[in-house]
C-alpha cells in the first residue's frame, strides 16, 4: 500500500492545469481554462478546468471530476496506478506501508494464481498448436468453424488434452503447487490423484483489464448429454464471475473509439466478431448483467448495445438487468439476431459488412422495445395495461442521475404517447417512484413541512411542491458546506475565521441537527476535526479526501455553480460582483435559512401539541409559543431579504 504521507505529498504537488493540459489543449478564459472535451466529440470547446476549484467539467457531456479522476477516466487507470503515474511525473519516491498479514497473504495467493494460470495458458496453447492430438481434434474443429490462426493466437485459445492428467503431470514436474492449481480450477483430486479438470476441451483464457489471465472457459468439443458444454473456473481470489466481462481487455480501445460497447452472450461470439473487425464487443457469459459489470462498461462508454437472439434465455436475463443499467446511467439499445442464429453464426453467414449494417439498422431503444413487447402481450386487457403503466414509470424512475434529467423527460413523453395516456399524469407517477427512492435513500422526513394544498388539490401539484422543497433544502445545505470549504480560512472579523464563525453559529443555534444530508455532516465534522488539530483545511484536502464518497459529493457541490460556466464568465464577469466579495452575505443567508427551517419544524410540533391537548392553560401557552415563533420567523425572513443572495 502507498503510504498516506506519499499520497498527501502527491496531492500537494498536483497542478490541475499542468496535468490536464498535458492531454487537452487548454486556453485561458477568465479565471478558468477552456478546451475541447476529450470524452466526447465537439467542435466548440465546452470543457472547462477551474484551477481554484481543482475540478474540470464539460458542459457538453457533463463529465466532471478532480485531477486524479481525470487521469483515471482518460487513461483508464486504477486509483493506485494513477498515484504511481503522478509520483513518477513529479519525481516523488513512493513509500509503501507495511501491509497487514491478511493483505500479504491475499497478495501471495493472487500472485500464485496468476503464475499457475500463465503456466496453464501457455501449456494449453502449445498443446493446440504443436501436438498431434491438439491439431487433429481441437485445431481442426476451430478451423472448421472458421476461426483463423491469427484470431486463435490473439485470444490465446488452447486445448487441454484428453488424457487424465496431462496438465497436472507437466505442472507438478515443473514444481508448481498442486493446491494452488486446484484453487485455480485447473486440476482436481480424484481417487487420491491429481487430474485435469478440463480434459479434452477447447480453452478460452479470460483476461483482466491489464491482460493477465484470471480464469478459463473450457468448451466441450463434441456435444455430449452427460457433460456440461462449458466448465468455468470456480470462484477464487482472481475469478469473480460477477465482475468479469469476457473480451474487455481486447475491446478497450475499440469501445473508446466507437463510444459504444456491444454485448453478446458467448466466448465464440466475441472471438468471431473480432475476426470480422467488430472489436468493441464483450460477453457477459449468458447471465444477467451485474452492477459491477455495468460500471466497468460505464468506465468506457455510456452506450451499451445488447446483441442477443430473440427467443433465447439471454434476452430475458438482459431485461432483468435493464433497470440496473439505467441506474448506472447507461443508454441501452437492443439488436435481435434472427431465430436459430447467434452473433457468431450470423456474422459468418452474412459477412462482416452486412453484419455491421444489420446492427446499425436493427438497433432499437431497449426501454421502448420492452414497452412494445408488453403492449402486444397485453392487447386490450385493462389490468395488464395498468400494470404496464406502473412498470414503465418505475423503470423510467431509474434514470435518476441529475445530468440525465432531459433524457428521462424525453422518455416520459415518448412512453406516454405509446401508452396513450396524458403526459403530465404519467410524469407525476414517475416522480412518485423517484421520490420513494430518494426518501428511502436519504430517509428524509417531510412530515413536519406543512403542505399548502387541501385534499382537493391534484396529486401533481403536491408532487411538484415536494420535489421543489427537497431541492431547495439540499441547495442551502450544500451552500453552507461550500462556503466553509471555499472561505473557511478567511477572516470573518478581527478575532474569528469564517470557519470559526460558521461552527459557532451551527453550535449555538443547534443547527447541525437541521442538516439532513449525511455526507454534508461528515464533511463538516471532518473539517472541524482538522481545525481542532491545528490544520487549515484546503479545498485539496477534501477534493482528494480518503473517503471516496465525500470526494464525489464535494465534486458535485463544486460543479453545481454557475460561475464555472464559460458563458457566464464571458458575459457577466465585469458586471456581477464575485462570490469572493460576498461570502459573508452568502453565509448569513444560508444560516438564516437553516434557522427558518428549524422554526418551521418547531411550529409544526407546536401545532401538533395544540391538537392533542385539552387543557386550556396548556393551549394558551402553546398559542403564545406559536406567536413567538411566528415573530422569529418574520424577523429572520426580513434579515434574509436584506442579504444579496438569490435562492
Ligand atoms: N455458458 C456456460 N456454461 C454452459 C453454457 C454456457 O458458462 N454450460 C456461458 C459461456 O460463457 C458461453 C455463454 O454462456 O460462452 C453462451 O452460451 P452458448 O451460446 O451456448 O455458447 P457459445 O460460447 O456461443 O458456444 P458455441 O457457439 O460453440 O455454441
Ligand atoms: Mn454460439
Amino acid at each position: 500500500m502507498i503510504s498516506k504521507e506519499t499520497i498527501q505529498h502527491i496531492q500537494g504537488k498536483i497542478d490541475i492545469i499542468e496535468i490536464i493540459g498535458g492531454f487537452v489543449k487548454l486556453k485561458k478564459r477568465g479565471t478558468n481554462y477552456l478546451g475541447n472535451c476529450p470524452f466526447h466529440n465537439e467542435k466548440t470547446p465546452s470543457f472547462t478546468v477551474s484551477p481554484s476549484k481543482e475540478i474540470y467539467k464539460c458542459f457538453g457531456c457533463g463529465k466532471s471530476g478532480n485531477t486524479i479522476g481525470f487521469i483515471m477516466d482518460h487513461e483508464k487507470y486504477s486509483y493506485v496506478e494513477t498515484l504511481r503515474w503522478l509520483a513518477n511525473k513529479y519525481n516523488i519516491t513512493i513509500e509503501e506501508t507495511e501491509s497487514s498479514p491478511e493483505a500479504k497473504a491475499y497478495q501471495q495467493v493472487t500472485e500464485s494464481l496468476f503464475i499457475v494460470n500463465h503456466y496453464a495458458r501457455d501449456f494449453f496453447r502449445d498443446q493446440l498448436r504443436d501436438t498431434e492430438e491438439g491439431i487433429d481434434i481441437a485445431l481442426s474443429y476451430l478451423t472448421e468453424r472458421g476461426f483463423t490462426p491469427e484470431i486463435i493466437e490473439k485470444f490465446q485459445i488452447g486445448y487441454n488434452p484428453g488424457a487424465r492428467d496431462a496438465l497436472a503431470q507437466s505442472a507438478i514436474a515443473a514444481l508448481y503447487n498442486p493446491e494452488i492449481m486446484n484453487k485455480a480450477g485447473l486440476i482436481v483430486q480424484r481417487d487420491g490423484q491429481w487430474q485435469d479438470n478440463y480434459r479434452g476441451r477447447i480453452i478460452f483464457p479470460i483476461h483482466n483489464q491489464s491482460g493477465k489471465v484470471i480464469g478459463f472457459g473450457a468448451r466441450i468439443i463434441k456435444s455430449n448429454d452427460r457433460a456440461p458444454k462449458y466448465i468455468n473456473t470456480p470462484e477464487n481470489e482472481l475469478y469473480v464471475k460477477s465482475k468479469i466481462l469476457y473480451g474487455a481487455y481486447f475491446a478497450k480501445s475499440a469501445i473508446d473509439k466507437a463510444n459504444e460497447c456491444l454485448l453478446v452472450e458467448g466466448y465464440t461470439d466475441v472471438v468471431s466478431l473480432h475476426q470480422a473487425g467488430v472489436e468493441n464487443v464483450v460477453a457477459s457469459g449468458g447471465t444477467s448483467l451485474t452492477t459491477d459489470q455495468l460500471r466497468l462498461i460505464k468506465k468506457y462508454t455510456p452506450n451499451l448495445t445488447i446483441i442477443y437472439d430473440g427467443d433465447g434465455a439471454g434476452i430475458k436475463a438482459a431485461m432483468r438487468g435493464l433497470d440496473l443499467a439505467l441506474e448506472e446511467g447507461l443508454n441501452v439499445k437492443l439488436v435481435l439476431i434472427p431465430d436459430n442464429e447467434d452473433p457468431d453464426s450470423y456474422v459468418k453467414k452474412i459477412g462482416a459488412s452486412d453484419f455491421k449494417a444489420f446492427v446499425s439498422r436493427e438497433k432499437k431503444d431497449f426501454i421502448l422495445f420492452q414497452l412494445d413487447v408488453a403492449l402486444k402481450d397485453a392487447q386490450n386487457d385493462s389490468v395488464k395495461r395498468s400494470n404496464i403503466v406502473q412498470q414503465m414509470a418505475e423503470t423510467l424512475s431509474k434514470i435518476n442521475k441529475t445530468e440525465d434529467f432531459a433524457k428521462r423527460q424525453d422518455y416520459v413523453r415518448r412512453v406516454s404517447e405509446m401508452l396513450n395516456i396524458e403526459e403530465s399524469g404519467f410524469n407525476a407517477l414517475v416522480n412518485k417512484f423517484l421520490r420513494d427512492k430518494i426518501g428511502k435513500e436519504q430517509q428524509q422526513n417531510f412530515q413536519t413541512e406543512s403542505i399548502p394544498f387541501d385534499d382537493g388539490q391534484t396529486n401533481h401539484q403536491v408532487d411538484q411542491y415536494i420535489s421543489d422543497l427537497v431541492e431547495k433544502d439540499q441547495r442551502h445545505e450544500q451552500a453552507i458546506v461550500r462556503s466553509l470549504i471555499e472561505f473557511g480560512t478567511k477572516n470573518w472579523d478581527d478575532e474569528k475565521t469564517v470557519a470559526d464563525f460558521i461552527f459557532s453559529e451551527l453550535d449555538e443555534l443547534e443547527l447541525m441537527q437541521q442538516i439532513q444530508n449525511d455526507k454534508f455532516i461528515s464533511i463538516l465534522n471532518s473539517y472541524r476535526s482538522m481545525i481542532s488539530d491545528g490544520q487549515s483545511p484546503t479545498l485539496k484536502d477534501f477534493m482528494y479526501h480518503e473517503d471516496q464518497e465525500l470526494q464525489r459529493e464535494l465534486i458535485r457541490i463544486m460543479e453545481n455553480e454557475p460561475d464555472l460556466s464559460p458563458k457566464w464568465e464571458e458575459h457577466y464577469q465585469a458586471i456581477i460582483p464575485k462570490r469572493d466579495d460576498l461570502y459573508r452575505e452568502e453565509i448569513l443567508s444560508n444560516l438564516y435559512y437553516l434557522q427558518l427551517r428549524k422554526i418551521k419544524k418547531l411550529m409544526a410540533e407546536n401545532q401538533a401539541e395544540l391538537e392533542k391537548t385539552k387543557d386550556p392553560e396548556q393551549q394558551l401557552l402553546i398559542l403564545q409559543t406559536h406567536q413567538l415563533l411566528k415573530n422569529m420567523e418574520n424577523t429572520l425572513s426580513q434579515k434574509r431579504g436584506t442579504v444579496i443572495y438569490k435562492s
